[in-house]
Order: structure tokens, then sequence, then C-alpha cells
């Protein structure tokens, strides 16, 4: 999955890179280097989160998500660990976005989709929590656009 991303937007800059090369002849790589740095505007270390956020994201994965993760999200005989750096490498360099329709379209694994739009962006509060990213004044929002625009790094 982590390679069809990179791919794809490999490609993308490719053709963004003779696109504007073609109309302009001019500055390509300023111009493209701009395009890129609009994608994302922040990271995990910026506080992206905030602690009421992911409270209420504890209360929902107890209830949709620990029966097969585990109380510490450590996994066990049903599921993996969604807890500790195995986890999170994984996922580094890729928007919060793909994490969120991740789970969205897989999540519950008996019954994905089930939960609303805010109850997913609220689990992945509190997942993020438990992987030790620092929480701030704004909340996730719960709109994939909007989550594509943060990137997972690794925590500090
Ligand atoms: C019925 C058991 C079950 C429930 C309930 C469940 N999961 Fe899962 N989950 C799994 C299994 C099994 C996998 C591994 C197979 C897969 O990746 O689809 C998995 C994989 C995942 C992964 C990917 C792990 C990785 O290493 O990439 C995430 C993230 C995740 N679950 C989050 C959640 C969240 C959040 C909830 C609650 C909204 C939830 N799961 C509820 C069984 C479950």
């Amino acid at each position: 999955m982590k390679r069809l991303v990179l791919a794809g937007s490999v490609g993308l800059a490719l053709a963004c890179a003779s696109v504007s090369g073609l109309a302009t002849g001019g500055p390509v790589l300023e111009a493209h280097g701009a395009a890129v740095g609009q994608e994302t505007t922040s990271t995990l270390l910026d506080g992206v989160f905030t602690s009421a956020q992911a409270r209420r994201g504890r209360r929902v994965y107890s209830e949709n998500c620990a029966s097969c993760h585990g109380a510490e999200l450590k996994g066990g005989e049903m599921a993996p660990g969604i807890a500790g750096s195995d986890f999170m490498v994984f996922w580094t360099e890729l928007p919060v976005g793909s994490m969120f329709e991740r789970i969205k379209v897989s999540m519950p694994e008996d019954g994905p989709g089930r939960l609303t739009d805010e109850e997913y962006t609220d689990v992945l509060a509190y997942i993020l929590d438990a992987n030790s990213y620092p929480a701030g004044e704004t909340e996730l929002p719960a709109d994939k656009a909007e989550l594509d625009k943060i990137m997972i790094v690794a925590a500090e």
C-alpha cells in the first residue's frame, strides 16, 4: 500500500514538472516545490488533535475495537497491535487521511464503516495519543481532504 501511494505521487510530480516545463520553460523546480509544499501543511508533531478528542476516541475504541486489538492496543489472538513503533513506522510519511481511510473501509473488522466519520476521527486521535504524539489546541477534522494535509512522522 505504501508503495502504491509513493508511486502515485512520483508520477504526479513528473507529470507536474513536464507540464509546467512545457508551459513556461521557466523555473520548473521552484514551481513544483511550491505545489508539493501545499499538499501537507503540518505533521503529527504539531499537536493536531485535542486531549478531549482523544478521550472521546477512547470510548469509541473500548466499545468497537478493544475486543480484538486489546485494551492497551497491543493486539492479541484476534488482531495485530496498533501501538508502538512497528505499527507507526509502516505509516511514516503517509498522510493521516490514508490511515483514516484504511480504518474506515476495513474496521471494525466485524462491521466496517459502521461508525460515523466523527467517531473514526476521534478513535484516530486516541490511537495517536496512545502512540505518544502531542495533543494541541485544535481537533483533528473529520474530513479526509483536511486529514491528507497532515503528514505522519515518527514520534519524538
Ligand atoms: C473483530 C475484530 C476486530 C475489530 C473489532 C477491530 N479490528 Fe482492527 N484489525 C483486525 C484484524 C484481524 C486486523 C488485521 C487484518 C487487516 O489488516 O485487515 C486489523 C487491522 C487493523 C489496523 C491495521 C494494523 C496494521 O498493522 O496496519 C488498524 C489501524 C485497525 N485494525 C484499527 C481498528 C480500529 C480503530 C478498530 C475500531 C474502530 C478496529 N480495528 C476494530 C481485527 C479487528
